[in-house]
């Protein structure tokens, strides 16, 4: 769907400390109880298939880009809000070892569990920072084919830089395939403010 730029809003967001704190907990409990429903509900049996599954159930975003992403051999994608590198790992499978992937998270949990995930796929054409989406300026410019996020813009605090950072790393004629959730209509202001509605 299209959104247009006027409404991308910067909402009651709770704070960056918060918004990890409440991943490193949903993290610590998806790999305790190994729950891969949201994973089997994103994601079809044959894309799971040879993923570890400390990845598999990790998976906490709310689409898979991936699936709707034109990806050819030795293309260079960035993985905003990686979380535990699902989607980064389909990327790179789909890239294969003349291309790349950056998957980028401010939650250094996160990012230690895709690191061993790739690893534990055998993949080394992965590479993951930590950064958060508003500020990638680690990332030269117009260096990407694909820019790929699944379930994380919602959560950033100025959703426009967001948009303009991805411009700029994209090349001319790149593409960024977005899972997200978006408001189509009004929230109450009890649910807009309570960060559990957020990352709960
Ligand atoms: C809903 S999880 C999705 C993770 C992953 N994309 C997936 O599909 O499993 C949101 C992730 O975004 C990260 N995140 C939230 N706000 C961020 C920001 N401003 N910059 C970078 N990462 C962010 C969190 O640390 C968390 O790993």
């Amino acid at each position: 769907m299209q959104v247009p730029f006027k409404d991308i809003q910067n909402t009651n967001l709770p704070d960056q400390q918060r918004i990890q704190e409440d991943y490193r907990r949903m993290l610590e409990d998806a790999l305790a109880i190994k729950r891969k429903a949201i994973a089997e509900r994103l994601y079809t049996p044959q894309a799971l298939e040879g993923l570890p599954a400390s990845a598999v159930v990790a998976a906490l975003g709310v689409g898979n880009p991936v699936a709707f992403t034109d990806i050819h051999p030795g293309d260079r994608i960035l993985d905003i809000g990686c979380g535990g590198g699902i989607d980064s790992l389909l990327a790179a499978r789909r890239v294969g070892s003349g291309g790349e992937v950056i998957g980028v998270d401010m939650t250094p949990e996160m990012l230690r569990l895709a690191r061993k995930n790739a690893e534990a796929a055998g993949l080394s054409n992965l590479e993951f920072v930590e950064g958060v989406a508003e500020d990638m300026s680690f990332i030269p410019d117009e260096s990407l084919d694909e820019v790929i996020s699944n379930g994380v813009i919602n959560l950033t605090s100025d959703k426009k830089r967001v948009f303009a950072e991805i411009q700029r790393v994209l090349r001319t004629g790149g593409c960024a395939v977005l899972s997200d959730i978006v408001v189509n209509g009004k929230i109450p202001p009890e649910v807009l403010t309570n960060p559990a509605a957020w990352s709960g």
